[in-house]
């Protein structure tokens, strides 16, 4: 017999699904606890958060605990088979810890201190908000670490936000201490004799000032370091009392200023929060959705080879989205089908019930107010159940991706954080996305990875404004391009290191300029309106074809070895390359050095897989914009996930495959119709070396 896949909940074979749910809110209306009961049935969920805002009903005076009503509530899930994922509360402290222990709320950049406000505002280096987080995990650890319900903790909620108190600051001066070993190093690594900042004490340091963008990289790293810090001490007690029991907290989905990369070394399985808005009538549809599956790919490779899941989502309509329009028929399950297909092997939703009362009322929920199992979401979440069960083969199957592409916060960091280049409005995640999504647009898997992830095996590895090096980075990218591999870079790579200072001998830097056989000598940033016409040159070996439009930023480029594939129209660097290419040892070094529309990146991928064959779709045929084919596999069968993000229907020709839809058992040879806005499942017998 075939082992059982490991799953995300130990030997728990099922696709996630389910919310988060809040009894505590009901307590004195047993009869809709009872109904939820029923209901959860109905709707084929089987996972439910729990507690994640309930530390008050858990200790309504400081330590007098009372676990009663959650007692009850795990013994009810376990009689149903369902699973918890059983929170820590420290998500929002309670309002008489905030007003007997005042040390505990946050201080501002400005040195006040919040007051008790919303939710996520603890101190990060409260002794005594430690001590109170401690005691209350362990007593949740002690009380339910072995309930036969527990499949999951989920430490805190979204842990964000930065605190300025002493406490913090004197944490930042002893992380900054062990990273620099003495103000010298420090000194010298942020440049600070810029407008006289160089220090001479670790607390004349204040991360409130922006004028030193080093210091601005570091102070983000810190709090992802304190965020990891915290979590780890959370879950001591947690993994005390139940060694086996996975701890995960939830990510939002690519926050600027949380390293998630960095933390997700630190939980058991990577968990996200992510709401996707897809509305039919919206034209940017196709490229919001090659936006999230960027996303998902880069979750997905966190854990290489280990399932994620979407801790929250929403089946209708999340109040925060104004106007607050209805999610329309079919995109809740073209949302949550797109995640599995990227690896993920579960959807669960913020929330299961609304609520009567709060600012999240009118935040979508399976059980609306009206309580109506025939209500419109609610079958739209029995039918995402139904088609789960039928998806439970596709558990432990994995992507495999030929290409990579960087997504990296600490290039990021230090790219946002310089003065001067175009680096505004998101452009890093924009230009990612450029690149990203003109593989999408074919249907070819790709993995996406921090700079520090091994990526030698790949054939295709894409380098979206990797702003900033490090040395390993670079020795391993060098490596990669001399052992025949290919890359693809854009302006903005190799500017700086890691403390935000400028390469000296020319861009891109630490060596790169050899590689890519160029120097990017300046960088002309255009008005919003302005663009710039570029042309293939003659007989280009790529056979790109026709202008290109640059916007944003142009890169004059000097050639030093590389080739011009196309060049500048216009302004006083016309005739200069614009884009080039290099060979270097067996590898082909390419060099894009303008933003190009993303009709322009996506006809310089197509020529460039035409004629090299680097990497392939995986089908064998062309499909229209706006479809996309994800491949999931296990040893012996591969699961298509055919999704139409567009409004019309399509026809794919089958091109000899032997395709059996998953939801009916059809079998699909000759022709695979495709529905607006649709989304299917199939299965084959793998035809794939592992
Ligand atoms: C998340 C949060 C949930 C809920 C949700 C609403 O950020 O974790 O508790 O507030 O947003 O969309």
């Amino acid at each position: 017999m075939k082992p059982e896949p490991e799953t995300i909940i130990r030997n728990f074979q099922k696709i996630l699904h389910g919310a988060d749910y809040n009894p505590d809110q009901w307590l004195d209306v047993p009869e809709v606890i009872d109904e939820d009961f029923r209901l959860m049935r109905v709707a084929g969920c089987n996972t439910f958060a729990l507690g994640i805002f309930a530390w008050t009903s858990y200790e309504p005076e400081e330590g007098n605990y009372r676990f009663d009503w959650l007692q009850g509530i795990m013994d009810r899930m376990a009689s149903q088979g369902n699973k918890v994922i059983l929170a820590t509360p420290s998500g929002s402290k309670p309002a008489w810890m905030s007003k007997r222990y005042p040390e505990i709320r946050r201080v501002n950049a400005l040195g006040l201190r919040d007051p008790h406000t919303r939710r996520h505002n603890h101190c990060w280096s409260s002794r005594i908000f430690r001590e109170k987080v401690r005691s209350i995990n362990t007593e949740l650890g002690r009380r339910f670490g072995n309930h036969p319900a527990l499949g999951m903790w989920h430490v805190s909620n979204e842990y964000q936000g930065h605190c300025y108190c002493d406490g913090c600051l004197n944490a930042f001066y002893q992380w900054l201490e062990k990273r620099y070993g003495d103000l010298d190093s420090l000194n010298r690594a942020w440049w600070s004799t810029f407008w006289n900042h160089t220090f001479t004490a670790w607390d004349e340091i204040h991360p409130g000032d922006a004028s030193l963008d080093g210091m601005q990289v570091d102070w983000l790293r810190f709090n992802s370091w304190q965020i990891g810090d915290f979590y780890q001490f959370e879950t001591q007690p947690l993994k005390a009392f139940s060694p086996e029991i996975p701890c995960t907290t939830n990510f939002m989905t690519l926050s600027p200023r949380i390293d998630y990369g960095y933390l997700s070394q630190f939980v058991d399985v990577v968990s996200d929060d992510q709401y996707p808005r897809f509305d039919p009538d919206d034209t940017k549809l196709v490229e919001q959705a090659a936006r999230i599956a960027l996303k998902h790919d880069l979750y997905r490779c966190f854990k290489p080879g280990k399932p994620w899941f979407l801790m929250e989502s929403c089946p209708g309509h999340p109040q925060w989205i104004k106007p607050n329009r209805l999610k329309r028929p079919g995109m809740h399950r073209l949302e949550m089908l797109q995640a599995i297909a990227h690896g993920a092997e579960g959807t669960c939703y913020f929330q299961w019930r609304k609520g009567r009362g709060g600012f999240e009322k009118f935040h979508g929920a399976v059980v609306d107010h009206d309580q109506n199992e025939q209500n419109r979401v609610f079958r739209s979440v029995v039918e995402l159940g139904a088609l789960y069960t039928k998806l439970t083969p596709v558990l432990g199957s994995r992507v495999r991706a030929r290409a990579a592409l960087i997504f990296d916060w600490e290039v990021r960091w230090n790219f946002e954080t310089s003065r001067g280049p175009a680096s505004e409005n998101d452009a890093y995640q924009r230009v990612a996305v450029d690149h990203y999504q003109s593989l999408w647009k074919r249907s070819i898997s790709v993995d996406v990875l921090r700079r520090e992830q091994d990526f030698s095996a790949y054939d295709l590895l894409i380098l979206p404004q990797t702003w900033a090096l490090t040395d390993d980075f670079t020795s391993r990218l060098t490596e990669f391009v001399r052992r025949g591999g290919t890359v693809v870079a854009t302006h903005y790579t190799g500017i700086t290191n890691d403390t935000n200072l400028c390469y000296t001998g020319g861009f891109p830097g630490n060596g790169l300029r050899e590689v890519f056989g160029i120097v990017d000598e300046e960088q002309d940033c255009l008005h919003s309106d302005e663009v710039r016409k570029i042309d293939p040159a003659d007989r280009n070996e790529l056979g790109l074809t026709g202008s290109m439009t640059a916007s944003e930023v142009c890169s004059v480029l000097h050639l030093e070895g590389a080739d011009a594939l196309a060049t500048f129209a216009s302004d006083f660097y016309a005739g200069s390359a614009a884009i080039t290419v290099n060979t270097f040892g067996d590898g082909r070094a390419y060099y894009v050095g303008a933003r190009l529309s993303p009709e322009d990146v996506s006809q310089f991928y197509d020529k460039l897989i035409q004629t090299t064959g680097v990497v392939e779709s995986v089908v064998p045929f062309r499909h229209p914009e706006g479809i996309n084919i994800q491949r999931r596999s296990t040893s012996d069968h591969d699961y298509y996930f055919v999704q139409n993000f567009t409004d019309s229907s399509h026809k794919l020709p089958m091109k000899g495959l032997h395709w059996k839809r998953v939801e009916d058992g059809a079998e699909i040879t000759t022709e695979l119709e495709i529905h607006p806005f649709e989304s299917q499942v199939y299965s084959c017998r793998s035809t794939q070396r592992s």
